[in-house]
């Protein structure tokens, strides 16, 4: 008889079976009550079991992150919005059919099996289901919620890399899963649901206009209808360095007002003019939001290691994409929603 042994045997892909180990690996971690650093397309997020309040709890002792700030949830399907939600509105299926997997955080009302320690005492929940393959993976292995914040400190820059991750709490996690540098590189779009109508609480990937396509609704923006994240102070997302807004015209005139102060000073833009000084560091965004959006993060992490006093930022158009860039940067600046305005205000006129 001959054998077709051969024909069964799959040649050993490391690879594949690392990452099958490191998926049970952190669902068993998550199961015991541990932290994992989980990648998802948008940054990196400090996961912890939704249903352990001492598993909670220790997200936040890890961030140092205020107590009443709430986190996401993050699913591996959409019917588990039923598990975690209350008056759930047609328009959200509609919504999680058209952007999840992906990067949308809907805001609901609370079921009442929700741990405070998630919801920050609110009486609403975030969700998501993120769009990557190894988070899914652990979501699927799992079975259950996952809370995660970004996986940085409070207040400062998410982490799009697993090395920028390590940099943030070195050993204090249990386990980091390395998934590569994340796509899209800013937070997702949260949008409230919570009371009737489509409230953007922060912009992002899934823009206004994307929104609106899809519900044909009109869509509160902040601004607007004055509404925030819960928690979410004016500075966030920031570097050590100060960061200063300004447009592509103002760029090269700040930057040499610094200088002249004895900064070290860096200009976070496509181009770089070419009238500024060798001294200056050119921190380089691309040409095209996406990309922008993808190295933003990491830019400002390079000018904290690079020691640099001040970063000179060019800011991005405002539409589509560009909004989310404009707000993380204006939040790195220090500059809440309400200044943006009247700091856009103010420039126009100067
Ligand atoms: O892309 C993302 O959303 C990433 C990845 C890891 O999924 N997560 C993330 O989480 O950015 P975090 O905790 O850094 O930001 C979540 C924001 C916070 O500003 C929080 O206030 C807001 O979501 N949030 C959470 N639950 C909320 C609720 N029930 N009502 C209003 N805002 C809420
Ligand atoms: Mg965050």
């Amino acid at each position: 008889m001959t054998s077709n042994r051969h024909r069964y045997v799959s040649p050993p892909d490391n690879r594949a079976t690392r990452a099958l180990a490191d998926v049970r690996l952190a669902a068993e971690v998550l199961n015991r009550g541990g932290l994992i650093a989980l990648p998802t397309e948008t940054v990196y997020g400090l996961g912890a079991d939704a249903g352990n309040p001492q598993a909670v709890a220790r997200i936040f002792s890890t961030k140092q992150r205020p107590a009443d700030h709430p986190l996401i949830v993050h699913l591996r399907l959409a019917e588990q919005i039923t598990d975690w939600a209350r008056e759930i509105p047609p328009l959200a299926w509609l919504l999680a059919d058209v952007f999840w997997p992906g990067p949308l955080t809907m805001i609901f009302k609370r079921a009442d099996s929700v741990l405070d320690g998630v919801t920050g005492g609110l009486d609403t929940v975030a969700l998501r289901i993120p769009d990557h393959a190894l988070a899914l993976s652990v979501l699927e292995q799992f079975g259950r919620g996952i809370a995660a914040p970004s996986a940085n400190r409070y207040g400062r820059v998410s982490p799009t890399t697993a090395a920028h991750v390590r940099e943030e709490f070195g050993d204090a996690i249990d386990l980091l899963l390395d998934g590569g540098p994340c796509a899209i590189g800013i937070e997702s779009t949260i949008v409230d649901l919570s009371a009737g109508d489509v409230r953007l609480l922060r912009p992002g990937a899934i823009t206004e206009q994307d929104l609106h396509r899809v519900t044909g609704m009109p869509i509160d923006s902040p601004t607007v209808a004055g509404v925030r994240c819960p928690g979410a102070k004016d500075s966030h997302y920031a570097p050590k360095a100060t960061v200063v807004v300004v447009t592509a015209e103002q760029a090269a005139h700040e930057v040499r007002r610094w200088c002249a102060r004895g900064c070290a000073v860096g200009l976070l833009g496509a181009e770089r003019p070419s009238m500024i000084d060798d001294a200056v560091v050119w921190l380089r965004l691309g040409v095209y939001a996406p990309e922008q959006a993808r190295e933003l993060y990491a830019r400002l992490r390079e000018a904290d290691c690079r020691g640099l006093d001040v970063v000179v930022a060019v800011a991005p158009e405002d539409a589509g994409l560009g909004r989310a860039l404009r707000d993380r940067l204006y939040r790195a600046a220090g500059l809440g929603d309400a200044r943006m305005v009247a700091n856009d205000a103010a420039r126009a006129e100067s």
